[in-house]
């Protein structure tokens, strides 16, 4: 069954106080990098993938695009986004991307940051945006370092200093 951690209550409020929930795309480590690999958005059909509080969604439609589409699995997520988002030119919607279906040649981008390291099945998922895409469109992703999510427990360890240190294993798998 596909996760879905940000509906968790904790986890939700913990995600709050990141600089990427306070801040945005400029909280967002990620974003300048990411930025810089876009196309203009003009006139374009977006689709963010693992949208959370929508902030590319934003961007998106300020950046002139003719349609933008959000998707998350998390009920939590979308409903933070909606409540952040005000006019009109953005739809959000409930998707597990794991069983994601789109009408073929529709998209011209697809925008992810940091939501496919959650999938179990990412080659389905790519043979879905590549049907999806539009010749000549684009997926433009980010996803977490697997030092992160490798290890079967993840967790800071202390040492009788202080010293964190951040254990890894399963790195191959
Ligand atoms: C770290 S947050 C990133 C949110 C947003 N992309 C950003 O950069 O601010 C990861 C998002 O991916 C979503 N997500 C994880 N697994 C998903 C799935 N199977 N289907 C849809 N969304 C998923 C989560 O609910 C969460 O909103």
């Amino acid at each position: 069954m596909t996760q879905n951690i940000y509906d968790n209550p904790a986890f939700f409020e913990g995600y709050a106080t990141l600089d990427r929930s306070i801040k945005g795309l400029d909280g967002a480590p990620e974003w300048s990098s990411m930025q810089k690999l876009l196309p203009p958005l003009k006139g374009k059909t977006v689709v963010d993938l693992g949208c959370g509080y929508g902030w590319f969604c934003r961007y998106a439609r300020d950046q002139g695009a003719a349609n933008v589409l959000g998707l998350d699995v998390s009920v939590k997520m979308l409903e933070k986004a909606q409540e952040m988002t005000t006019g009109a030119g953005i739809e959000y919607r409930r998707e597990d991307l794991e069983q994601l279906q789109l009408e073929a040649q529709s998209v011209d981008l697809f925008y992810s940051s940091l939501a496919l390291h959650y999938l179990e099945n990412i080659p389905a998922l790519f043979a879905t945006l590549y049907q999806t895409l539009v010749p000549g469109g684009m997926l433009v992703f980010s996803a977490e370092h697997p030092i992160y999510t490798a290890p079967l427990q993840q967790g800071w360890l202390s040492d009788q200093n202080g010293q964190k240190s951040w254990p890894v294993n399963h790195y191959q798998q």
